[in-house]
Order: structure tokens, then sequence, then C-alpha cells
């Protein structure tokens, strides 16, 4: 059970409200349709900013108050937004040192939003100001169910390199380290004549000749990160002090590089997450399920909230596909199959200017006479008659292990390869667990590994001792691990680990790694069973035994995966990166060996099977089928007929 449910009572079904973008007379449909889709909540407020507080300190609350009440008449619940995420122009007439600067030196002006330096005194004094007087406003509201703090924090602005950045990032670095030596230390200045007499010659990683000092960038984002998450708690530190019983979230936005999700995850009472998977690109359901897992993991398995999708199409891609029909209930379904509690859409009514006037809605600007208006309100319905689901969580026996300064480093530049990214490296391994039906848990490596019976650890390039440690004794104690190439690489300042690759992971996978040898752009290379690509390297075996060689070239003959038996439990080590289908024999070996079975065994190819157990026993099996033809799915309980993109729910009593 989350926080939310106490107060809302039912699945979370609505979406981003805005009503100051329409005349107050359009409001009383906009409730009327409402209640036709079944929405239970709004997310109210977003970016209100400058239509409360028109000038400095001058607030208009009073067309905010009449949606409040038409909404609470109605019996929606709001995820009342705190409205920071875009500035009002005023602000930076008063002060232009609240505009976030990139890189380069160009400043990001006001005129679309987000436009604003986390470290910014006044930012924060405004948001400050206004969050308290929004708060005050509303706490005793019938209709709040819910604080929205900001919105996607980090989504167009994760990092500012303004003069007030670099201020704050001194201060940050000076709390980190302590002193300056310890800095020089951390960041290798003894390198290209880096070193520091004080902290005030340090800089943000500007545009500078070349590859900027790789500590310097990695300690910029860990900063930017924690920059962000500063104006978030200033938020939440108020609204706690007013309404200490009204659960708080913001919006987590993808999964790859902006804001470590898994810092802030402990300081959300729910988890919420904003999914826009490409209906062009025939995987991108498997993407959304890995950042769904990857977003009940972060709450610790607890139900979260699906908290901006489409209805349809989006339209910030170059071409932005309309979404199939039932492709919208399916996608909605499959958020529900992985845990969440709420299926909430950007945005209620399509604006008719603007940059998102584009962008789908649960209105359209055609009305509600249509296609997408009628599966909305069917798919409410549809949730509403499953209120056994709330609260029950998932169960797996896999995790896969994430972690965000390893892929900012991953991703740095000056490496063997330049395109080496977190999210391929993610989602090659998680691809196939997919395929199989093996539930999984995306987990950083502060988790309980425990508890799992597999670990996958794709590309673990960034590792701090104590974390490498956790792992051999995972292995040592009779967990199963998988690991890929270019993993236990550096410490938490990028600098090698000494004493032969992988050093800290040696002895656990019972090799060296003599040298790397990185493939071609879009070369692969042959192994015993299959290919690989990307990369390949010189292996030298210490006790592993090899389940697969490389092929071809000058490693012809030599390890490329390996097996290596180690204290209780089994270490696989990949050299390569495995076509999909070797990819997927080497995890299928790993699964079975570790004793893990698929949610439905024998699901046919393209259907989800999930599980979520409540409380009370019920095991809710979620079947849905992601290809566009009908098909039967075999259960225990009998056989499932599923029209193409059709969706089965069904409880037992287990
Ligand atoms: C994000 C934002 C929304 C909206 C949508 C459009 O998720 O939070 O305000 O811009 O994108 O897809």
């Amino acid at each position: 059970m989350n926080l939310v449910q106490p107060r809302l009572g039912r699945f979370g079904f609505g979406a981003d409200y805005n009503p100051e973008q329409w005349p107050e007379d359009v409001w009383p449909e906009d409730i009327e349709l409402m209640k036709r889709a079944g929405v239970s909540m709004v997310t109210l407020g977003i970016f209100s900013w400058a239509n409360v507080e028109p000038r400095p300190g001058e607030y208009d609350f009073g067309w905010f108050d009449r949606a409040m009440d038409l909404l609470a008449g109605a019996d929606i619940g709001v995820c009342l937004a705190t409205m920071t995420a875009s500035p009002p122009p005023w602000l930076a007439r008063l002060h232009p040192g609240t505009l976030p600067e990139r890189a380069d030196g160009t400043v990001l002006w006001p005129g679309a939003r987000q436009h604003f330096c986390p470290s910014s005194p006044a930012y924060r004094e405004h948001a400050g100001r206004l969050v308290r007087q929004l708060v005050t406003r509303y706490r005793e509201h019938p209709a709040l169910a819910l604080w929205h703090i900001g919105n996607e924090y980090g989504c167009h602005v994760p990092m500012c390199y303004c003069a007030t950045s670099a201020e704050a990032f001194r201060t940050w670095l000076n709390e980190r380290y302590g002193s300056v030596e310890a800095l020089n230390e951390a960041w290798s200045t003894a390198f290209w004549s880096q070193r520091y007499s004080d902290f005030a010659e340090v800089f943000p990683p500007r545009t500078a000749p070349t590859f900027p000092n790789p500590a310097q960038q990695l300690d910029f984002r860990r900063f930017s990160s924690d920059a962000l998450l500063e104006c978030f708690l200033m938020e939440k530190e108020i609204i706690r002090e007013l309404t200490p019983a009204v659960p708080v979230t913001t919006n987590f936005v993808g999964a790859w590089h902006r804001v470590d999700n898994a810092a802030w995850a402990g300081h959300q009472d729910v988890i919420s997450y904003d999914s826009y998977p490409d209906p062009h690109d025939e995987h991108s359901h498997i993407e959304a399920a890995f950042t769904y897992d990857l977003m009940r993991s972060l709450g610790g398995g607890k139900p979260w909230l699906l908290l901006e999708q489409a209805p349809s199409a989006v339209n910030w891609r170059p071409r932005n596909a309309a979404k199939a029909p039932g492709q919208m209930r399916l996608w909605s379904h499959q958020a529900v199959a992985r845990g969440a509690d709420a299926v909430m859409f950007f945005q209620w009514r399509q604006s008719q200017g603007g940059a998102e006037r584009f962008h789908s809605a649960m209105v359209s600007h055609g009305g509600a006479d249509n296609r997408v208006f009628r599966e909305v309100a069917e798919l409410g319905a549809e949730l509403a008659g499953l209120g056994g689901v709330l609260g029950s969580g998932m169960e797996a026996e896999t995790a896969l292990l994430m972690d965000w300064p390893n892929g900012w480093a991953l991703e740095s530049n000056a490496h063997p390869v330049a395109d080496l990214t977190l999210r391929e490296a993610n989602l090659s391994h998680y691809r196939p667990l997919w395929e199989a039906g093996v539930s999984a848990d995306v987990v950083p490596p502060s988790a309980d590994l425990s508890r799992y019976r597999l670990l996958v650890v794709p590309n673990l390039y960034l590792v701090e001792t104590e974390v490498a440690e956790r792992l051999v004794e995972y292995v040592r104690g009779g967990g199963q691990l998988v690991m890929s190439f270019f993993s236990g690489i550096v410490d938490g300042c990028d600098r090698v680990h000494l004493g032969g690759y992988p050093a800290p992971f040696r002895e656990l996978l019972g090799l060296t790694v003599e040298e790397f040898c990185p493939l071609p752009e879009g070369g692969t290379i042959g192994l015993s069973g299959g290919s690989g690509t990307i990369w390949s390297e010189w292996i030298n075996t210490e006790g592993a035994e090899v389940l697969q060689t490389f092929a071809e070239g000058e490693l012809a003959g030599r390890p490329a995966v390996t097996r290596h038996r180690f204290g209780d439990g089994v270490a696989y080590y990949l050299g390569t990166r495995p076509d999909p289908a070797s990819m997927a024999a080497i995890l299928a070996m790993a699964c079975e060996a570790a004793g893990v079975e698929p949610a439905l065994p024998g699901a046919p190819a393209g259907v989800e099977a999930t599980v979520r157990h409540s409380a009370d026993g019920t095991r809710w099996l979620f079947l849905l089928n992601h290809n566009d033809f009908e098909l039967t799915v075999r259960t225990p309980s009998g056989e499932v007929p599923l029209a193409a993109r059709d969706v089965h729910i069904s409880p037992a009593t287990s």
C-alpha cells in the first residue's frame, strides 16, 4: 500500500489538468467529461506560477480556488503541483542570475520552461515563498490527495554551468573533500598541469580545448543532481511543516541520465514516473517494462504511479506516431502489470496554442466524440473495476544492477569506445529476460542483494571497493552473477583500479583482462556459439571455465564467455556483447542454474505475463498480447484467447 491510496481509495486515473489555458465557462464541460471518462485524480497547477503570482508577491488564487472546488465537488482528487517548474517572466527580469547556462556559456532564456539555475538563491527564495502560500492555502482542501513537487527535474536542464553554480560547486567540493589536497588527489590533477592551490580556482567542466578532467565531469554530475535535489527538499520541508500527513512525490523522467533517481528515491513518499514509449519503435514496450521495473524497485517494491503518458501521439519526436487502436490500453495495463497504482496522462484537454498544441490529450481539439476519448473512457471504467489489485506487489528472483554514477562515468569521453551507453548496456541484458518472461527488479548497488537468485551486472565500469566486495560476497554466499566486459575498471573518482583488469572482480571471475580490443563501428566478431558486437578483449583465465571462445581474428580460440564457480555461487563473464540470440542463450543457462522461473512458463512470444501479489494471498495474473494478431495462452486455469493487443487480468487464490 502506498500513501496515496488511503486518500484516494481508487486507482489514480486522469491527467495533467491546465484550466488556465481555457475560459472558465469550459470548466464545467471538463468536469462533465472527466466523470464520463472515470477520472479519479488530476495533476493541477504544474505551470501555473505566472498565473497565480502575476507580479512578485501579488497573488491571484481566486481562479485556482474555483478549479479546486469544482474538482472536489466532483469527487476528483488533486495531485497538487507546487508550480515551480517554470518561473514567471518577471523573475528573469528582476533576477537575470536565475537563468541557467550551458557549458559553452549560452544563457537559456525564458520563453520555454525550466529556465532556472537550481543553485540560484533568488530562484529558491521566490519558489519557497510561493510554495508556502500554496500549501497554507490548500492544506485542508478536500480535493488534495498528493503533493507534486516541481516537474521532471533535470529534464531540459540537468546541469547549469553559470557563475552561481560554479560557486555552489566549490562549496560542494569543499564539503566532499575537505581540502584542496584531497581534491587534487581525487581528480588526479598531477595530469596535464591541473593542480589546484585553492578551491576558488575550480570551475564547472565548461567547454574546454579538449576532454575535461573525467573526475571533474563526474563530480559535476553528482553536484548537479544534488543541487536539483536541494530544490526539491527545500519545497518538501515547507510541505512537511504544514501538511505532514499528505504524501509527496516528483515525477521522474527517463531512466538514463539526468538525476540520480536512486539518490532521490528515498525522499519520495511514492515513486512516480512519466513514460513515453515510441509507437514507431517495435521494442519500446520492452524499454518501458525496464523502466517500470526500475520505478517499482526504487520504491522498495511498493506500488508506484504512472503520472504521465500520451493518450496517443507526442509532439517532440521528429516523427510522432499515433498509438494504434488498443495500444494505449495495452501499454497502460503494462504499467499496472508491473506495479503501478495510477495511470495518468499528459494532458486533459489538448492545448489550442503553445508548444504542445499537437501533443495528444484525453480531450482532443475535435472534442470527445472520437476514438481516443472512447478508449480512455473504457480504460477508466476498467481500472475502476480492478480495485483488488491496488497495493499489491511483485516478486522477482532476478535483479539487474543499475547505478547512475556508473552510467555517467561509462558515457564519459576518452574511453576505448565512445558510444557504449548505459541504455544499450541495460537493455541488451534486460530484453532476453523480458522475452523469456522472467520478472526482474532493477536495483542500485545499495539494495539487499541476498533476496535474488540471479544478479545481472551490465558494464559496471565504475565501482567503489565496498560495492565490489558486496558483489563478491553475494556470489560467495551462493548467488549467481552475470557480468559484462568493462566492469570493475575505475573507482568513484574515475581512477583505474590497479592490479590487472578488472582488479576488484579478478578473483571472483577467475580471470584477468590483458588488453581491450574494441571492434570497429558496427563491426561484429565471430564466437564459437554466435557473434559479438562493440567489444572484444584479451582474457587470461585464472580458474574460470571457458564457455565460448572468439572464433576469428587475433583473438581466435581465446576466451570470450566464461563461468567461474566461486564460494557457493557462480560468476559468468561476457567479454563482448553477444548477439541477441547468444545473449538469450547465456541468460537462459544462468536462469536455469539459478532456479529462476518465468512468471508463466511457455507463454507465446510477444505475450508479457506478470503476477502481482496481494497481501490477502490473491495472485493477479496479467497477460498482455503485444502482437498485432490474436492467439491463445495456456495458463494453469485454462486457455485464454487474446485478441491483437488485448489484455487479460485474472485473480487466483494461492
Ligand atoms: C513531459 C512534461 C509534460 C509534457 C510532456 C509531453 O512529460 O512533464 O509537461 O511536456 O512531457 O510529452
